[in-house]
């Protein structure tokens, strides 16, 4: 495989990567999405074959190109990105979950394209919670007591009260996976730009790390940490 560095700080290790963002169909033509690029999902799968890995990514609508040297398995909607993620992660020595995953999908998906009501009224949408794949994940893991080493990604804004990392503190503590990788997000931040900074939480209580740059480079960053903490998860 190219860029294969069988010494890498990955040598032998299967990493998966889901990257990109679902979307929840309304019917045919219509669908709820988000706006990530997949880009900084890309960007690690890259790094990790490069440290030496077997890399899966789980791709969903990603507007950037998979890298060489990686196998892809394409998921349009949440639950078909559990599905996948599911059946790669029996056999992952890493899984990080980059991927934007639609919290809710539509309650009903229409067969044929929605008109408009004729009484010019605008309907009102019943969603459903998606499956939270994250924790299943992790729920997996620790059923199978596998040394596994999980990492999430949160997307913050941060609110009037409440600045990102300490929502980030919270969802690690929430999700039960190993390292928290967090951004801040918002309407020309991060999403589809080339550079980006990211905040690593450690589960364990190791460093919180800043990574800052271009997105191949932050993602380089990334991936070192998790070779450390890979190592030390196996003992
Ligand atoms: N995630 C997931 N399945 C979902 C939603 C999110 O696996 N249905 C994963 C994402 O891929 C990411 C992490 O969980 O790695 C955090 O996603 P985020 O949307 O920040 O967290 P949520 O738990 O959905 O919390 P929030 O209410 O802030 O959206
Ligand atoms: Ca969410």
């Amino acid at each position: 495989r190219r860029g294969q560095t069988p010494d890498g700080p990955l040598a032998g290790a299967r990493v998966l990567v889901s990257a990109g963002g679902t979307r929840e169909p309304l019917d045919p033509v219509r669908f709820l999405g988000n706006r990530s690029s997949g880009k900084q999902g890309v960007a690690i799968a890259a790094a990790a074959r490069d440290a030496g890995a077997e890399v899966t990514l789980v791709a969903a609508h990603l507007e950037t190109p998979v890298p060489a040297g990686v196998e892809v398995v394409h998921a349009g909607t949440a639950e078909q990105l559990r599905r996948a993620c599911v059946r790669a992660a029996a056999r992952a020595d890493v899984v990080v979950m980059a991927a934007a995953v639609a919290d809710y999908r539509p309650a009903r998906v229409a067969d044929a394209k929605l008109k408009k009501a004729e009484d010019g009224s605008a309907p009102v949408l019943e969603l459903v919670r998606n499956p939270d794949v994250l924790r299943e994940l992790v729920d997996l893991r620790n059923t199978a007591r596998r040394r596994q080493l999980l990492v999430g990604f949160a997307a913050e804004t941060g609110d009037a009260e409440t600045d990102p990392l300490t929502f980030g503190r919270r969802k690690l503590a929430r999700k039960g996976c190993d390292l928290l990788a967090v951004n801040h997000v918002g309407e020309n931040l991060v999403f589809g730009q080339d550079t980006t900074t990211l905040t690593v939480l450690s589960a364990a209580g190791g460093p919180e790390q800043v990574l800052e740059g271009p997105k191949d480079e932050v993602a380089r960053g990334l991936v070192q940490r998790i070779a450390q903490e890979l190592a030390a998860v196996r003992g």
